[in-house]
């Protein structure tokens, strides 16, 4: 019996560092050295090998970056998980392909999580931050892209971690419409 992709789905609030999952999603940009946001975060919880790792990315798959909506794994390291996979997401003013590169972000990590094992994978709001996606429009593409793929990843649970309550509520708003219009 194939599993509604909402049972797959749920979502909380708070610091994705203090998830215990298998692998947390990372709102990276294209050097990979770590930023502010969610990913300074990440870089400051994991500690400096995560940068080495990043680094190490860099020359051996990305020596000229990680371009948008592409996603590299690395150890999680000193985080209470096993991989962090490092995404990409558009710059909404200045990206064309905003929708298609910030899907890529979401469905390109559901299958490096998958190809490497894991059963539990939590993502940030990724681009809604620095990079000024809209907030609805995001939520928007975040439950297409789980409606179309959860189903092909049947073992996974994927928790969305939203920095506040208006952010989680605003998501829940979108979910609910969707679910609604049967998506
Ligand atoms: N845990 C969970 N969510 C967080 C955390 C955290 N510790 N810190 C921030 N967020 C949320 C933000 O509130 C926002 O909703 O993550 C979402 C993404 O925001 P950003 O981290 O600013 O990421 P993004 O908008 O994708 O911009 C990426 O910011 O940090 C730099 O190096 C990064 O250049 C890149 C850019």
């Amino acid at each position: 019996m194939s599993t509604a992709w909402t049972d797959q789905l749920n979502w909380t609030t708070g610091d994705i560092t203090c998830l215990e999952v298998d692998a947390i999603v990372n709102a990276a940009n294209h050097s990979l050295m770590g930023g502010g946001g969610v990913d300074g975060a990440i870089h400051r919880a994991a500690g400096p090998e995560l940068l080495e790792a990043c680094k190490e990315a860099r020359r051996q798959r990305w020596p000229d970056g990680l371009p948008d909506g592409e996603v590299a794994l690395t150890p999680g390291y000193s985080l209470p998980v096993r991989y962090v996979i490092h995404t990409v997401g558009p710059v909404y003013a200045k990206t064309k392909d905003k929708s298609h590169l910030l899907a890529n972000c979401y469905r390109k990590s559901l299958a490096l999580a998958a190809d490497n094992g894991c059963t539990s994978l939590a993502f940030p709001a990724i681009s809604t931050g620095i990079y000024g996606y809209p907030f609805e429009a995001a939520a928007r593409i975040v439950c297409q892209v789980m409606a179309e793929n959860l189903p092909d990843y049947p073992e996974l649970q994927v928790t969305l971690c939203f920095f506040s309550d208006s952010d989680a509520q605003a998501f829940l708003a979108v979910f609910d419409e969707v679910v609604s219009d049967g998506g």
